[in-house]
């Protein structure tokens, strides 16, 4: 490990789950509970539920959290999956945090294939699925690689970068990350201030852990169980991942569902699920950026159920 990963925005964190009485809190995606224990600590009554789908990162956070006993349990899955079940049981819930993307652990060590030099090409948060980014960049068709070059990537000359992976594939399969970021690096000029392949990355991560789908799924399944009183805060690194949950909060926010074309208000005006307490999304300090590249991206909205 070359550095141990940073929990962003934590003092936001912080001061949003600060003064839970009792109950349970939900870390949907636990990490190196650089935020769980935070939340444990300064509030002695509550109990954890934390989720990763990770086996390195749960079994970190296992011995890290140990010493808060029977108050924390950890389980390894999608969050998509465990977040149903664990509200269906119907807890006092008091919080729930997704902290949505990658770990500096993961983005560091080379055989987990998210940076450009690693020498597999791999990406899969769960060591256990099927599907790779070798999948991916080695099998896709051209209309699906062009797919989500465009969607996930936003990429303009997403078809020139769909073409130049099929060249280079049928020469040869392409077996690494580095190999792919070298040939996107020779072949794409830079554009802008980043590494040109950083949005082919993305949006080959993102298709691999289908990640705009589990977090469409997390919100689908709040949105079902809508937790009396709890807050939710979801923490995002790009533009997708965003707009998903500051529409989806509006949505719940909203009190009159009337169709558009109703002249009078027919639906009660009673119909919002609680409030948005960030009008804007909260971002890092220039302090904290400076002290962690990664946190410049980082985007949380919070909303809060009625009680
Ligand atoms: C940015 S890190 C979280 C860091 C954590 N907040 C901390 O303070 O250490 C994101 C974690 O979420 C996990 N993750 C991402 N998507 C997930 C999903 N759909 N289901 C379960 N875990 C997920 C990743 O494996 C990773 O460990």
């Amino acid at each position: 490990m070359k550095r141990v990963h940073i929990p962003v925005l934590l003092n936001e964190v912080k001061e949003v789950f600060k003064d839970l009485e009792d109950g349970y809190f939900i870390d949907c995606t636990l990490g190196f509970s650089g935020h769980s224990e935070a939340i444990l600590s300064q509030n002695p009554n509550i109990k954890l539920i934390g989720i990763d789908q990770d086996i390195e990162a749960i079994e970190y956070s296992k011995k890290k959290l140990s010493i808060f006993k029977d108050r924390v349990e950890i389980i390894k899955g999608r969050f998509s999956k465990e977040i149903e079940k664990i509200l269906s049981l119907n807890l006092n819930i008091k919080g729930i945090l997704a902290d949505i993307g990658v770990s500096s652990l993961q983005l560091d060590r080379s055989d987990r294939g998210f940076s450009f030099d690693s020498e597999v090409l791999d990406m899969r948060m769960d060591k256990t699925q099927d599907l790779s980014a070798y999948d991916v960049v080695n099998f896709y068709p051209r209309e699906d690689l062009e797919h989500i070059f465009k969607e996930y990537g936003e990429l303009r000359n997403y078809k020139k970068i769909a073409d130049l992976i099929i060249d280079a594939r049928n020469k040869k399969r392409v077996e690494s990350a580095k190999e792919l970021s070298e040939l996107i690096l020779k072949n794409i000029k830079k554009t802008r201030k980043i590494h040109p392949a950083t949005l082919v990355f993305q949006a080959i991560r993102i298709e691999v852990n289908k990640e705009l789908k589990e977090l469409e799924s997390l919100l689908d399944s709040i949105e079902k169980y809508k937790p009396k009183g709890a807050k939710v805060a979801i923490i995002s690194f790009h533009s997708l991942e965003d707009k998903i949950v500051k529409n989806r909060f509006k949505k719940w926010a909203k009190s009159c569902i009337c169709l558009n074309e109703y002249i009078r208000c027919e639906c009660g005006n009673n119909n919002d699920l609680g409030k948005i307490l960030t009008k804007k999304p909260i971002v890092a300090s220039k302090e904290e950026k400076e002290k962690n590249p990664r946190s410049r991206s980082a985007k949380m909205r919070i909303f809060e159920f009625k009680s």
